[in-house]
């Protein structure tokens, strides 16, 4: 178990290293990750590397037992570099060339950059190549995390990129359907770019493969930022920060494939939510980092022209709510807690960002709070080292549905994202653990699998789903399932044919209903549900049993919700966005039917997850409320609070705020 901090060395004076360090020691930190935006400082003239004053920075930590986690910058370019090639920098939607002077705002297809920051991580891999002082290498930043770029040489790439794909022009234009308004191309020179149109959209197929292809250009440079560093660093341990599902600019179970350690952030609950520790997780399927974990009170108010904007304003967190939070990141499988970040910086863009210390760099309520969980960690680590978060649950996310929903929604206020939230909301209501995975990774590991919105299917999706049922698995689909093939048109069948058969359905119509509509369904044995946004009338053939219709209108009495035996395994159907006591229900019927058991029986809002390992399991009991909750421990069982060091029968009392991890005694 890995605990630090992220510090900027470069922020502050060198005489200060120390006194820092020391800080960190006393915070029980044995981790500290640096340098990802330093660029400027590690070559500050074209090829004038200065690495002197990093390597200072390195031998203080080491003096003081701290293993650093290395940045290696690469977009947040120096002035010298942005410069010396003007083009180096996005051009946006809207047409304009993005500015120099705040981040994330350069492209990865100019080559000049790409060759310097090659060059830098190069440079960086041989200096600090046999340094014992490097625990692992940070790659950049949130990579990925930009507005898309639709500048000539994106142009270009994207050109080849199609080539490869497509083979022929012909081929492009029957995948993309482009015969619909004349948009058909006889040569590939006329491939155009989705930039800002001011009357209808783009082509629906053309703005699935921008995506696709925006993120394949950010998984390339990872992969040959990590080889480099590879090649010249043999051994090195390759993470990079992903990001929480609020964003879904790369597919990040490709991007991942180049690390050796998938990292996140972790700033709840406003832009992070424990579905994006358990997608982390799912990635290697094993343990992950969380290299920025929110500390204090993140507020971001950047005056920019006349405009005040707030890109985000959280709340302060309150006594026991970091703690609380560090234990939800470790609780989800995490390895490694680095907050965000040791002291508030005086200067830039991030100056009403908190930190650990104070702004004068003393300490005060945030760093009592995290050296009390410093303390509480030194004591829990033998215990959580070599375990980890098991599920027999999957939920399938899948970025061609985002992707494809955004740039297209099928209806009013059909969200990926949320509809995903309200069916990971309630499991985790249910205390089960779920696993985030891709639609097309092998599902045989787990007992259950729910595919919210899979609304892109290839054929390779579809026999996977079919197969997993097949051989006993229950598997939950949803509305808008498999509308749409891999190049964003939609089948004619509606539903996939063979979903259709494994379902024991047709879909008779489909339509949206008003944002503030509502309609009715009702279940077999008379409970009746609210239902909203989308309605799909089910046709149930033979064999499929129907568990709810709807109530209300016209279709009152068609098909809602629908059943069917498949060998030993089972297929579900939802034809609507239900209402969260439904998904709660049907959850739970799910989950007797595949016989996954609950850990233990807890309030719907507090947070239990289960670490298991080392021929135990461990259990985390969260309580995020501002009033004590109690959870009923298993009938006969004694267990022991690791963190109280208390015995534990009958029933936990847990404090607002407050943790425990238990193990049987
Ligand atoms: C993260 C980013 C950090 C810092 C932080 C502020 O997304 O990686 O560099 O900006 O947000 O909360």
């Amino acid at each position: 178990m890995h605990f630090g901090v992220d510090y900027y060395p470069e922020h502050w004076d060198e005489g200060r290293w120390d006194k820092d360090l020391e800080l960190m020691k006393d915070l029980r930190f044995n981790t500290v990750r640096v340098a990802e935006f330093a660029w400027c400082r590690l070559e500050p003239k074209p090829d004038e590397y200065d690495f002197s004053w990093l390597d200072r920075f390195l031998k203080a930590a080491e003096a003081e037992g701290l293993k650093v986690m290395l940045g290696v910058p690469a977009r947040n370019i120096p002035a010298w570099l942005s410069a010396s090639d003007p083009k180096t920098a996005i051009q946006a939607y809207e047409g304009h060339r993005e500015s120099f002077g705040t981040r994330y705002t350069t492209c990865l297809n100019n080559s000049y950059l790409r060759d310097r920051a090659l060059r830098l991580a190069e440079r960086m891999a041989q200096h600090y190549k046999t340094s014992k002082a490097i625990h692992s290498w940070h790659l950049d930043n949130e990579l990925g995390d930009a507005s898309p770029c639709y500048c000539p040489a994106c142009r270009k790439q994207f050109i080849r990129w199609l080539k490869d794909k497509y083979k022929s022009c012909s081929a492009l234009n029957e995948a993309w359907g482009l015969v619909f308004w004349s948009l058909e191309i006889s040569d590939w020179d006329q491939i155009w770019l989705p930039t800002r149109t001011n009357h209808f959209a783009h082509n629906p197929s053309l703005l699935l493969d921008y995506r696709r292809f925006t993120s394949w250009v950010t998984e390339v440079f990872t992969e040959e930022q990590a080889g480099i560093i590879r090649e010249n660093c043999p051994g090195a341990i390759i993470t990079t920060n992903l990001q929480s599902t609020t964003r879904f600019h790369t597919d990040y179970y490709k991007l991942s494939e180049s690390l050796d350690f998938v990292s996140t952030n972790y700033y709840p609950p406003e832009s992070y939510n424990t579905i994006d520790l358990d997608r982390l997780r799912s990635l290697k399927k094993g343990p992950f980092w969380v290299v920025e974990q929110k500390s204090a009170a993140p507020d971001r108010k950047v005056r920019e022209g006349s405009r005040l904007q707030t890109s985000y304003g959280f709340l302060v967190p309150q006594p026991g709510e970091t703690r609380l939070n560090t234990y939800q990141s470790i609780s989800r499988g995490a390895d490694m807690v680095l907050y965000f970040r040791m002291r508030p910086c005086l200067f830039g863009q991030e100056q009403f960002h908190g930190g650990i210390l104070n702004y004068d760099g003393g300490t005060g309520r945030i760093f009592d709070e995290i050296k009390k969980t410093g303390l509480e960690i030194e004591k829990i680590r033998p215990y959580i080292d070599g375990t980890k978060v098991e599920s027999q649950v999957a939920l399938l996310y899948s970025y061609d549905s985002r992707w494809a929903m955004e740039s297209y929604p099928p209806g009013i206020e059909m969200d990926y994202r949320t509809v995903f939230l309200d069916y990971h909301r309630e499991f985790e209501r249910l205390h089960v653990a779920t696993d985030i995975v891709s639609p097309e990774s092998d599902l045989s590991d787990y007992s259950l699998v729910v595919a919210p919105l899979l609304y892109v299917m290839n054929p390779g999706i579809v026999e996977n789903l079919v197969s997993y049922a097949e051989a006993g698995g229950v598997l939950l689909l949803t509305a808008r399932s498999g509308l749409k093939d891999e190049n964003g048109n939609i089948i004619p069948d509606i539903l996939p044919p063979a979903l259709s058969e494994l379902c024991g359905i047709s879909i008779v119509e489909g339509f949206p209903l008003r944002p503030e509509q509502k309609a009715g369904i009702i279940e077999e044995g008379g409970d009746e549900y609210e239902v909203s946004r989308w309605i799909e009338l089910l046709n149930p053939k033979k064999g499929c049993t129907v568990r709810a219709r709807y109530k209300d209108s016209w279709y009152a009495g068609q098909a809602a919700v629908t059943e069917m035996r498949s060998g030993e395994g089972l297929a579900c159907f939802i034809g609507s966005v239900p209402e969260s006591r439904f998904i709660r229900n049907e959850l739970k019927r799910l989950l007797k039917f595949a016989d996954i058991n609950v850990p233990m029986n807890a309030p719907a809002d507090v947070y239990i997850s289960v670490r298991n390992g080392n021929g135990r399991n461990i259990v985390f009991c969260l309580n995020p409320n501002s009033t004590m909750r109690k959870i009923s421990l298993p009938p006969g069982t004694v267990m022991k609070d690791l963190i109280q060091g208390v015995k534990i029968q009958g029933e936990l009392e847990l404090a607002p705020l407050d943790v425990a991890l238990l193990i049987p005694e």
